[in-house]
């Protein structure tokens, strides 16, 4: 599918993986609706993209209201610029790291465990389904009758969740296991699904990490032995878009890498 013209969704495109998708998009001729939690961030992210091809508009993906705020005016910009919706980028994500039974013998707080979910499972599901009845709408394009892409990122610990991330792993795996049956979903509309499951890339997240952590995390890559960039990961979600044959998959981003029980 063509990105020049069209209108793509990037939440968390204010930082980190969601940023270089934003820049990667407009470079190919896209505009980009940035969808993130802060707005003062947001109106500093436009100011260096420029108005024109990009907008910000305030959501929080954990709460369906704010996301429907977020649609209207997205789906308000579209009508503007004339520019069809093409797909939305589920980049917002949140890890708490903690282990299932804490220092003191007691099981680990839910409420960890529901914000871990509510932002990277339900988030991505309802940012998705609000987007979708208008994605489905669009006028399909090509040879293929194609409407549009949603990417979904999922992660390494997805399928290698180290200690501390019972939370973090149950949602990217959740997000893995859900990219096939909504690939199946909508076949029949045009639109295709893919998945990214980055291991581990620089990004506000990662900028947490310590550098033992890092350090230690280094030591397990196979090749190249570096954390991965942000725009290498934006790539991908080009490739995404762009080649017609890639759905109802999970690519794993991770230069080879397994994460380890023990750092
Ligand atoms: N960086 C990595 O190594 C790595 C590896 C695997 C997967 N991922 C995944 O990639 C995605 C992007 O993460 P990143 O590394 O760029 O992190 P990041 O912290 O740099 O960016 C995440 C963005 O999501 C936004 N966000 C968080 N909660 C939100 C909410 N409730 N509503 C709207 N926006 C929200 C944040 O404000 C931030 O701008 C996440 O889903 C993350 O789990 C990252």
């Amino acid at each position: 599918m063509k990105i020049q013209d069209r209108t793509f969704v990037v939440s968390g495109g204010a930082s980190g993986l969601g940023l270089a998708t934003v820049h990667t998009i407009l470079a190919a001729g896209g505009n980009v609706a940035i969808l993130d939690l802060n707005a003062d961030t947001g109106a500093s992210v436009i100011q260096q993209l420029g108005p024109s091809h990009a907008r910000f508009f305030t959501a929080d993906v954990s709460d369906t209201d704010s996301i429907a705020s977020a649609v209207k005016d997205t789906i308000q910009w579209i009508k503007e610029t004339g520019k069809e919706l093409g797909g939305v980028v589920a980049a917002a994500g949140v890890s708490t790291p903690a282990k299932i039974i804490d220092r003191h013998g007691e099981g680990f707080d839910m409420t960890g465990f529901d914000f871990v979910m509510g932002v990277n499972v339900r988030g991505s599901v309802d940012l998705c389904r609000q987007f979708l009845p208008h994605l489905v709408q669009v006028e399909p394009e090509g040879e293929d009758k194609e409407r549009g892409v949603l990417v979904l990122v999922s992660s390494s610990a997805a399928f290698d969740g180290q200690p501390g991330q019972v939370s973090y792993a149950a949602s990217k795996g959740a997000i893995a296991s859900l990219t096939l049956p909504l690939t199946r979903d909508l076949a029949r509309y045009g639109v295709r699904v893919v998945t990214i499951a980055p291991s581990l890339f620089d990004s506000g997240m990662t900028a947490l990490m310590s550098d033992k952590v890092r350090a230690s995390l280094m030591k397990v890559v196979e090749f190249p032995a570096r954390a991965g960039k942000p725009e290498e990961f934006a790539r991908v979600v080009k490739e995404a878009i762009s080649n017609s044959m890639l759905n109802g998959t999970v690519i794993r981003l991770d230069g080879g890498m397994r994460m380890p029980s023990k750092m």
